[in-house]
């Protein structure tokens, strides 16, 4: 367990489509459990594995203490808008309001090599589609609006 360096924005990393993981071993459940460390430390509430400099389709979110991880996620459906404030660990100080699917469905593979699908919706519904966004290469600046630097509304760091 380690607490990682977190790449920033202008990291040509955070600009890449990450690839696939296709092998649930040892070095991915170290590298989750390793991104959550890192999470935690800097009281994010989600992290994408690339964001630690590896560029794979891994992400760990956790929204009212329970925690998720995420690998190959996909999301099946997207239903409603609505525009939240927005940071994120890789922008820091930066804030902006995104617009994003109220309720999706996420299908994954758990850490155990189960393949499972989940409806969210709120605060974790917005943390996941972060999350995904930053394993296509995209980050919350590219697509916010109103970016404010250093003015920290409710929703916390991504
Ligand atoms: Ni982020």
């Amino acid at each position: 367990m380690a607490v990682l360096e977190i790449k920033t924005a202008g990291d040509p990393i955070l600009k890449k489509t990450a690839v696939e993981v296709t092998k649930i071993d040892k070095r991915i459940k170290r590298l989750l459990d390793d991104m959550a460390d890192t999470m935690y430390a800097t009281a994010g509430i989600g992290i994408a594995a690339p964001q630690v400099g590896v560029s794979v389709r891994a992400v760990v979110v956790d929204v009212d203490q329970k925690r998720y991880d995420l690998i190959n996620p996909v999301i099946t459906h997207r239903e409603g808008s609505v525009v939240d404030t927005e940071g994120c660990l890789s922008c820091p100080d930066l804030f902006g309001d995104v617009e994003r699917a109220e309720k999706i469905r996420v299908k994954y593979t758990t850490r155990f090599h189960k393949e499972k699908e989940i409806e969210a919706e709120g605060l974790l519904a917005r943390c996941i589609q972060h999350e995904v966004d930053h394993l296509n290469g995209r980050l919350f600046i590219d697509i916010a609006k109103n970016i404010t630097k250093g003015k920290k509304t409710e929703t916390e760091a991504k």
